[in-house]
């Protein structure tokens, strides 16, 4: 994809103090980062940018709390790893906006890195509030977009602080992940194979109804492909149905039955009598599931239909894992299919709400071209709306949009 946008590249930024909006919604466990998945992805732009001497002011939100001052949100435990990943100290913030906060930027030398606090514990911020906005502005000479994660949000720190600056610059991972996501979008090679997993139909529907216009095949497992199953009429028992997303399950079968599509739901699975780590599992002998037992897995024919249908595969997109891979053995599924995609050398990308931190548990990055860092942005962008933290970013070669 030709991604017409402003690069960090293209600033003048030695000595400059430039606004860098990244996406640190880091998972925390007992107060540390359990996941730094975010923070190593944002590296190359901070680290350009330090190499170029500029003072960086980092600002992120981390989790929802409601324009509220939340201690259990703040960015402070984001600065150790990050200060370790980067090989210097990052200074903190006490806030985002404010008078100490101007302090701190005055006092930043040059190739040094302040990191703001939680940009949310202000409800400017989602309201995408102008004076917010142009306070955020008014903290640095240039603006970077590096935050892939939130690019969906119109949020002040993200659309809001463009309208106050001359230019707005994409950072290293934005431009990544649209070149990577945008491939899938508009310039995919065939035969283009998507896999969908996960528990939840709801967050997927929009992006499976773009899919059915373009793959060549959706092969589904995790906890949705049981509601497709049931959309089938074939028993389930006691495995987890979206009851009210049945009806919807049914006319996207009906769509790819129409668009050709070949939809491929598990033709056996392993199954126990509840999910606990120690329940007896076994495989199934069919895609039937008997009464009071829970689908965990896909099953080991399911898993060689799979693999047979990526091998020939030029593209594949990944959403969600195969079945409930926190607890072993029922990660087998989700690991099978990711080797199938390895062997392939296929062109692959893994994007959309957990699916990252489910491959990176896994430890299976490796495995795949691009594991996007975006959730809700990857799925939004792939079902065909253009982000609106990207429409806001300067045009390359021009300050117009
Ligand atoms: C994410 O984790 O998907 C992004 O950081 C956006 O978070 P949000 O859904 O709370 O806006």
């Amino acid at each position: 994809m030709n991604f017409r946008k402003l690069s960090v590249r293209d600033l003048d930024a030695v000595g400059k103090r430039v606004f860098v909006r990244v996406d640190f919604n880091v998972p925390l466990r007992s107060g540390s980062v359990a996941d730094d998945t975010r923070l190593r992805a944002s590296l190359p732009t901070l680290q350009h940018l330090l190499g170029r001497r500029a003072r960086v002011i980092a600002a992120s939100h981390l989790g929802r709390p409601k324009g509220k001052r939340v201690p259990e949100m703040s960015l402070g435990p984001v600065v150790g790893p990050l200060s370790a990943l980067l090989d210097r100290s990052v200074r903190m913030a006490p806030d985002c906006v404010g008078p100490e906060v101007e302090a701190h930027v005055r006092d930043l030398a040059e190739g040094q890195m302040l990191l703001l606090e939680n940009l949310r514990f202000h409800p400017e911020e989602e309201a995408n509030d102008a004076g917010f906005s142009a306070r955020l502005a008014a903290l640095a000479d240039l603006y970077v977009n590096d935050a892939f994660g939130s690019a969906h949000r119109a949020h002040a720190s993200v659309v809001g602080i463009t309208e106050h600056v001359a230019s707005s610059a994409a950072g290293l991972l934005l431009q990544r992940e649209i070149e990577m996501l945008g491939r899938l979008r508009e310039s995919h090679e065939s035969p283009y194979v998507a896999v969908l997993g996960g528990a939840k139909v709801t967050d997927k529907m929009d992006l499976m109804h773009n899919l059915i216009g373009k793959v060549d095949a959706i092969l589904i497992g995790g906890a949705m492909a049981y509601t497709f199953m049931k959309a089938q009429g074939m028993p389930v028992g006691a495995s987890r149905v979206e009851g009210d997303r049945v009806e919807h399950a049914r006319r996207i079968l009906e769509r790819a039955q129409e668009a050709g599509v070949g939809l491929h739901l598990p033709v056996d699975h392993v199954v126990a009598p509840s999910p606990e780590p120690g329940a007896p599992g076994h495989a199934t002998r069919d895609a039937k599931i008997e009464k009071g037992m829970v689908g965990l897995d896909i099953g080991p024919k399911t898993r060689e239909l799979f693999r047979g249908a990526i091998a020939p595969a030029r593209t594949v997109f990944w959403n969600g894992p195969l079945g409930l891979f926190e607890v072993a053995p029922y990660d087998e599924g989700t690991r099978a299919v990711a080797d199938a995609i390895d062997r392939s050398r296929t062109f692959s990308v893994v994007g959309g709400g957990d699916s990252a931190a489910a491959i990176n548990a896994l430890d299976l990055a490796d495995h795949f071209t691009h594991v996007s860092t975006g959730g809700g942005a990857s799925l939004e962008f792939l079902a065909g709306v253009d982000l609106p933290g990207v429409l806001a970013l300067s045009r390359a070669g021009g300050a117009a949009r």
